[in-house]
């Protein structure tokens, strides 16, 4: 039987056994309304504060600075779009590398003529220029910075506590998309001068549909969605209730056994990176792989072959998941707006693998030895 073997944890990964079996309770005997005053209500209503408690004790925030959403897309569209509306801010800095839910939202907002958008300039490695970022800072009364912490595409990492105080120096508002990081990375919300940070649990081993958004006490903005009261008329709607008591389980299960999965990945990226270089003449990293960069995500950027656009699809016939960012092809694809925008070679295949604590060395061997397959590298002869 062929192999299946998943190199798509950016996208999303396994829920957690655990996690599921936190969640189980919610779905059959704790069925209660959390907004029930009765104590079927009061019983579901518990279990979505706990969460909360949980999450906030491992950001080191208040649990009053945390709501619940739908994931990643709904907080980044949250922060942006109210931050805007209710602060009166006109002008935004942002990147040209950020995942959509923050660039079409912000896009969306340049085009009803209620902001002014600026894009702060690449360096070669794709990361952030932060004295551009300074020079944007210092050239209009208060703006929103919306930066994400790593790319999803080729893992470069902010400096998230740099960015942070070179905003409040000119009193901006940051928001930072950390829907690749949360889960990832520990993070101390009190030593970072960032103004929202968001989450999707499906990131880390938790279910689909479900995120939070952290609010620093500071930001006084109105709901996005209205409705009933939840989320203390942060956010109308019956709660998701099993997928919140999911999603602060794999927070809890992550930030556990953080070093150890840390540790495992990284040394999975870099041994993909080292049999990659030794295996196909010409392979290169998008984005910055070998440096500050998420151990989950490496992109690379395979050398020219008559069949660039059949690469992800071939991968897939070999059994492998992985995720494009590739040529450009005709139609309606145009490829990969990060790698467009950190100057990659766009006539050469290129493909984000990402990892996850589940990822073996021996599928890495696997999916090598396929590469070489696919570009016709010859085995070396023994001496
Ligand atoms: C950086 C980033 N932001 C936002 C999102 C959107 O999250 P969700 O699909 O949970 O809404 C993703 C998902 O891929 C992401 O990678």
């Amino acid at each position: 039987m062929q192999r299946k073997i998943y190199l798509d944890n950016a996208a999303t990964t396994a829920l957690d056994r655990e996690v599921l079996e936190a969640m189980m309770p919610y779905m059959t005997e704790h069925f209660g309304n959390p907004s029930s005053i009765h104590g079927f209500g009061r019983q579901t209503r518990a279990a979505i504060e706990g969460a909360r408690k949980t999450i906030a004790k491992l950001l080191n925030v208040s649990p009053s600075e945390i709501f619940f959403t739908s994931g990643g897309t709904e907080a980044n569209n949250l922060a942006i779009q109210k931050t805007i509306a209710d602060l009166r801010i006109t002008h935004a800095i942002s990147s040209p590398i950020e995942h959509h839910a923050v660039g079409h939202t912000l896009e969306h907002l340049g085009h009803e003529g209620k902001i002014k958008l600026s894009y702060v300039k690449l360096k070669k490695d794709g990361h952030v220029d932060l004295e551009d970022l300074e020079r944007l800072l210092g050239s209009t009364e208060r703006s929103f910075v919306s930066l994400m912490h790593a790319n999803n595409e080729i893992g470069n990492l902010l400096p998230l506590k740099r960015v942070g105080e070179l905003c409040a120096k000119y009193d901006a508002v940051f928001h930072s998309d950390t829907v690749q990081t949360m889960g990832h990375y520990a993070m101390d919300l009190k030593d970072l001068k960032v103004h929202f940070v968001n989450c999707a649990a499906h990131k880390f081993h938790g279910p689909k549909g479900v995120g939070f958004i952290y609010i620093n006490s500071a930001m006084k903005i109105s709901p996005l969605i209205h409705g009933g009261s939840q989320e203390r008329n942060m956010r109308g709607g019956t709660e998701n209730l099993y997928g919140i008591v999911g999603l602060a389980k794999a927070l809890e299960i992550a930030y556990r056994d953080m070093k150890e999965h840390q540790q495992h990945i990284q040394g999975i990226k870099t041994y993909m990176i080292e049999q990659l270089e030794n295996s196909i003449p010409g392979v290169i990293f998008n984005g910055d792989a070998k440096g500050s960069s998420l151990y989950t995500v490496l992109n690379v950027c395979f050398p020219h072959t008559p069949q660039a656009e059949m690469f992800l699809f071939n991968l897939d016939i070999a059994g492998i998941a992985a995720s494009g960012g590739s040529a450009c092809t005709s139609g309606s694809n145009v490829g990969s707006h990060v790698l467009r925008a950190i100057g990659a070679d766009m006539t050469r295949p290129s493909v984000r693998f990402s990892f996850s604590k589940h990822t073996a060395k021996d599928e890495i061997d696997y999916t090598v030895s396929k590469l070489k397959d696919m570009f016709k590298v010859k085995e070396k002869a023994n001496p």
